[in-house]
């Protein structure tokens, strides 16, 4: 069966159909998913089954794999590559509500894009839904290259060239959630990327930024929050964006460096919601901050 990709939305986001992601790709399959990447920024895939071991060999059809955050409390899947986007601790439960990973996660309800307070900031994420709430807990998407196009032409120049200054306790902070080491701040420095990009797929010009990004370098301070607040509020309205309403067996993969995306509240006391997530290197980000690559 040949893979056909039916439009979700008149701008990104496509659903793919006719594959089966848990074996391996031939070349012609990773060729029309590349270019349906590069095409649509989101594809989604319904009915896959896969584990651990399928999805991270998946998500290496299409780059190199960099491990999410560690985080204090452990990690409840077997492979380090894999970014637990669950409720469950490691003992496979709910997570208290004062859990500091539950706290920690809560960032991901606010607009982002993965990994980009890292030198080497995220390309392609694969999140796979194995277990998922009956109401909540959406996915939602925004196109950064249809936002950047739509923005007037003084704006345009105003952000040509801009750098934004990125961290994870920017997003984390927006929310009070400040309960962080001096250890795990030192890990997580704070990195610098181009404001507007051209995504290399497609040569279209983006922005790039979300809540991990807290101010525009050279500019005082309280003006790139707001050229960063006007710009986030630009890209998230309604038609710009697409919701993702999982049911269990869905991958999605997103394109981080020209999308925004934001979980959607759901009750986490009630509902188990387990999804597992694995991220490519955007390699051509790691000339943003050559000190920090460096130091590896
Ligand atoms: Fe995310």
């Amino acid at each position: 069966m040949a893979i056909s990709i039916r439009p979700l939305h008149d701008d990104f986001v496509g659903d793919v159909s006719g594959v089966d992601i848990s074996r391996p790709l031939d070349a012609e399959s990773v060729r029309i998913l590349d270019d349906a990447i590069n095409r649509y920024a989101v594809l989604v895939f319904h009915g896959q089954s896969l584990d651990d071991d399928q999805l991270l060999a998946f998500g290496r059809t299409f780059g190199s794999i960099a491990p999410p955050r560690n985080h204090r409390a452990g990690h409840r899947l077997q492979h380090a590559e894999i970014a637990d986007i669950s409720n469950l601790n490691v003992k496979n439960e709910l997570r208290a509500r004062d859990d500091h990973r539950r706290l920690d996660s809560l960032g991901n309800q606010l607009w982002h894009s993965d990994a980009s307070f890292r030198p080497i900031s995220g390309a392609l994420s694969m999140l796979h839904a194995h277990v998922v709430p009956p109401t909540g807990g959406d996915t939602l998407f925004a196109d950064l290259r249809a936002a950047y196009d739509e923005l007037d032409d003084d704006t345009k120049v105003l952000i040509d060239g801009l750098v934004a200054e990125h961290s994870i306790f920017n997003s984390r902070g927006q929310l009070g959630h400040t309960d962080y080491t001096d250890a795990e701040r030192a890990a997580l420095p704070a990195v610098r990327h181009p404001l507007v990009r051209v995504h290399p797929g497609s040569r279209r010009k983006t922005l790039y930024m979300g809540s991990h990004a807290s101010h525009i370098i050279g500019w005082p301070m309280p003006e790139g929050r707001l050229l960063l607040r006007e710009l986030t509020e630009h890209a998230t309205q309604q038609r710009f964006v697409h919701t993702h309403k999982w049911q269990a067996g869905d991958l999605v993969i997103w394109d981080n460096r020209c999308t925004l995306h934001r979980g959607a509240r759901y009750d986490d006391a009630k509902y188990r919601r387990d999804l597992r997530r694995v991220t490519t290197q955007d390699l051509d980000s790691a000339s943003d901050n050559p000190e920090l690559v460096a130091a590896g």
